[in-house]
């Protein structure tokens, strides 16, 4: 299996959120318990990725240092570039050239967040020949990239938020793509709002037949967080998940120790340096039940 890298998308203005982010970035907004940006940092450790890079603004980039520094305490290594101005999602294969190197690449928006069994996405790493994007139902897929697919499922067409969507199939902010994406992105033109858009990457991958769009299962939640409702709900979902289970969701710690990125020594060591909280109480439960009894 080829190396895959990734990428956190974390800048943008963040401006629907107004005026929660004029002083704090979208992705350091609190989703219950955590910090936005835990959650697709946590699906990628899970997908078993430790090379990481994050993409945010100038404004923003010193407090994501300070929250997640350079993740060798988690057994991972994140690195950071700042986007100058947002200027399309695209533009993350430009800003991370060299940090993609010669491997594949998966991006994820740091405001997606995704709940359930990850196989689709080992699988997708696995398996991508040359871009590997999800197809999720939802109920307003206008606001989103959609996908429209044949009868044999085969895919028709990708836009960008149609007026008059061609189905329900949104795009989540998850995909896959074989290194050729950096050539593509640098061949892009802007679209007509300035940016250079995702969908179009996706869509010169599929005139070369090269596109795989996976339609993601029921059993996994897609949350967006673009709005203060959507962000609200998010909340609220975490939150009650993580009550009734008596689990936490995207504990970073406990992902390092389950995944073999740390071991217990280190993630004892780790934990003495977390300030009194139900969060380290939580951490400690969890080194409770890994111990040899
Ligand atoms: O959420 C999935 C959707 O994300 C996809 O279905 C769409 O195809 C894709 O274009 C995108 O749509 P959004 O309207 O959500 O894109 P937005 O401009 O809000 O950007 C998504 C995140 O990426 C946002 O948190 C900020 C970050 N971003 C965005 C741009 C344009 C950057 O960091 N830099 C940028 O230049």
């Amino acid at each position: 299996m080829q190396k895959t890298k990734a990428i956190i998308l974390a800048g943008g203005s963040g401006s629907r959120l107004y005026p929660l982010t004029s002083i704090m970035s979208k992705q350091l907004q609190p989703v219950y318990d955590k910090p936005m940006i835990y959650y697709p940092l946590a699906t990628l450790m899970l997908a078993g990725i430790q090379d990481i890079l994050i993409i945010t603004t100038p404004h923003d980039a010193p407090h994501f240092h300070q929250l997640l520094k350079d993740g060798s305490q988690w057994g991972i290594s994140i690195q950071y570039v700042e986007q100058a101005a947002p200027k399309g999602i695209a533009e993350a294969f430009l800003y991370g050239k060299e940090f993609i190197g010669n491997d594949q690449v998966c991006l994820i928006l740091g405001d997606n967040l995704f709940y359930g069994k990850l196989d689709f996405l080992r699988q997708a790493i696995a398996n991508n020949q040359g871009a590997t994007i999800f197809g999720y139902p939802v109920q307003d897929p206008e606001r989103y990239g959609v996908v429209e697919f044949n009868a044999d499922g085969s895919v028709i067409s990708i836009e960008e938020k149609p007026k008059t969507p061609k189905s329900q199939y949104a795009i989540p902010g998850l995909y896959v793509f074989n290194n050729e994406v950096i050539s593509i992105a640098e061949q892009l033109q802007p679209s007509q709002r300035g940016e250079l858009e995702i969908t179009d990457v996706q869509n010169v991958y599929l005139q070369r037949k090269q596109l795989q769009v996976e339609k993601m299962g029921r059993g996994i939640a897609w949350l967006d967080t673009g709005t203060p409702e959507s962000l609200l709900e998010a909340g609220e979902f975490i939150h009650a998940i993580e009550k009734r289970q008596n689990l936490k969701i995207a504990c970073l710690e406990e992902i390092a120790l389950r995944m073999n990125f740390i071991d217990m020594k280190r993630y004892e060591r780790l934990l003495e340096t977390l300030p009194h909280s139900s969060y380290r109480e939580y951490c400690n439960r969890v080194l409770q039940e890994y111990l040899p009894s």
